[in-house]
């Protein structure tokens, strides 16, 4: 697992020489006081596209009173993934988790805090602990495709977040609280994930109706996590979780985690990687139903790889290369997180354009993914993109940045890559699925883009055995 704070991290910048500047190109159209704030709450992908278009790598557009400049491609996301926090800064964006984080984790501390935080969980994502979370993920996806019975309806989004639920309350936060998701767990989290909400966004701590219930919610899952740490302490327990790597991981001066500080950066990392999951796993099912010929290698592949196995492990869900260009696929052209979001704190220079402190300045995973020079027919599902000779993803470091990079890039895209994979091989290979609506668009008035819904699929039983034996 490579180190958080290497290589790209925080290269030094240099001050900026005399040399000419231009102004950042402006998108046409806006509004006086709203600038393009009706186009971007309508469909903000299709709004920055038609920036690129008119404008190139580098454009500014407008959100009521604040600038935004969007970077696009992959020399533009390169310099934004390198700036140094101090210019561009994340904190400054993601206020908004404080109140359900909690106090004095992640975005509520200083960056080196918070890197320090994360940095006690790699130790959770070596590759032991990986091989666990693989048979943890084939057991949870064989329980709930036997809970699925013969045949019937399903809302996909609704089942893949109760999946990914289970699979990540046991392998992200400790198997106690996966015994308690149907107790109780589940709803407190619901109710945190419903604070996650426009007005939360600007004004955190405005105390609405949603908010109050949000922080009842936050209580309710640090007395739960409190009373597992307290019987765990009680009774020596040890279990190889991310729990209890907090639970005996020491800040760089000795001190050990408080259980709120635990519980706080065990709902940084449920938060940010469950939803996501969910999300990218309903638009996999999406796409592979309406790609018969890749859904016929998909399972052939799969035939190879378990014929005579029972079980998967780290091995097995690498071997399944098919899968996988259908899960990147599915990243290219589905990325959860549609927009990535920096404060401009100093001015900065890219090539002869200087961008002002103050405003904010981002990249767009699906914008960025559909550039035509980098992805042929960058609108079709094509997974064989990514299979040799074309590896349209390997010709730019940054062509795909569905998982973010730099200092800031996902911690958990190989849990997220497993899981994916395990969920719709363990499905394909137990059921056919037919999609009952039309074909969904991006619901872009939530935090994690998914489909519109109704996204409901007709089930049955495929004849024939399964693959495992
Ligand atoms: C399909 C699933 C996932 C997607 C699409 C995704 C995407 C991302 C993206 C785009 C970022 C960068 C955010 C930014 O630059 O502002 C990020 C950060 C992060 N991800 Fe994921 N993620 C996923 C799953 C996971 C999982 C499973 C985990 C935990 C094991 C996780 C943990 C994190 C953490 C802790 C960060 C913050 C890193 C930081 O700010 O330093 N993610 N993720």
């Amino acid at each position: 697992m490579e180190n958080r704070t290497d290589s790209v991290a925080t290269l030094p910048q240099a001050p900026l020489p005399p040399r000419a500047e231009k102004a950042v190109p402006a998108l046409s159209g806006g509004w006086p006081l709203i600038g393009h704030l009706r186009d971007f709450q309508k469909d903000p992908i299709s709004l920055l596209s038609r920036g690129w278009r008119e404008r190139g790598e580098l454009f500014q557009f407008r959100l009521g009173p604040r600038d935004f400049f969007l970077f696009t491609g992959p020399e533009a996301h390169d310099f934004f993934f390198r700036a140094p926090e101090d210019q561009l800064n994340a904190k400054a964006v993601y206020q908004f988790t404080v109140p359900i984080f909690g106090r004095g984790v992640a975005y509520d501390v200083a960056t080196e805090i918070m890197d320090e935080q994360l940095m006690f969980l790699f130790p959770a994502l070596r590759k032991a602990a990986l091989e666990k979370f693989a048979r943890i993920m084939f057991k949870e996806a064989r329980e709930f495709a036997e809970a699925l019975g013969e045949n019937g309806e399903i809302d996909l989004p609704h089942a893949m977040n109760e999946l990914t639920v289970k699979i990540a309350s046991r392998c992200l936060i400790g198997e106690e609280v996966r015994e308690q998701v149907d107790t109780g767990f589940a709803d407190a989290y619901h109710d945190l994930q419903k604070g996650i909400n426009t007005l939360g966004f600007f004004l955190p701590r405005l105390p609405t109706k949603a908010h109050r219930t949000r922080d009842r919610a936050r209580e309710r899952v640090a007395e739960l996590f409190s009373r597992i740490m307290t019987a765990r302490r009680d009774s020596g327990a040890r279990p190889d979780d991310f729990m209890q790597t907090l639970i005996q991981a020491r800040y760089k001066d000795g001190r050990a985690l408080s259980d709120d500080e635990i519980t706080g950066i065990l709902l940084t990392v449920l938060f940010a990687g469950q939803h996501t999951s969910a999300v990218l796993a309903t638009w996999i099912g999406l796409e592979l139903t309406r790609a018969p010929s890749y859904l016929a290698r998909v399972r052939e592949e799969a035939r190879d790889v378990y014929g005579e196995a029972g079980s998967m492990s780290l091995e097995s869900l690498k071997e399944q290369v098919t899968m996988e260009h259908a899960v990147r696929e599915c990243e290219r052209l589905h990325p959860p997180l549609i927009m990535l979001i920096r404060k401009i704190l100093k001015p900065m220079r890219y090539k002869d354009f200087v961008v002002p402190a103050g405003a904010m300045a981002m990249v767009s995973p699906a914008v960025s993914h559909r550039l035509p020079h980098l992805f042929a027919d960058p609108d079709q599902f094509f997974p064989d993109r990514f299979a040799e000779p074309a590896c349209e993803d390997k010709q730019h470091s940054y062509a795909l940045i569905g998982f973010g990079g730099g200092k800031h890039r996902c911690m958990g895209k190989h849990f997220a890559y497993m899981q994916l994979k395990a969920i719709w091989t363990v499905l394909l290979d137990r059921f056919d699925f037919e999609r009952i609506n039309g074909f969904p668009a991006p619901n872009y008035g939530s935090w994690v883009t998914g489909p519109k819904e109704p996204c409901r699929f007709r089930y049955r039983r495929r004849p024939g055995s399964s693959v495992f034996r």
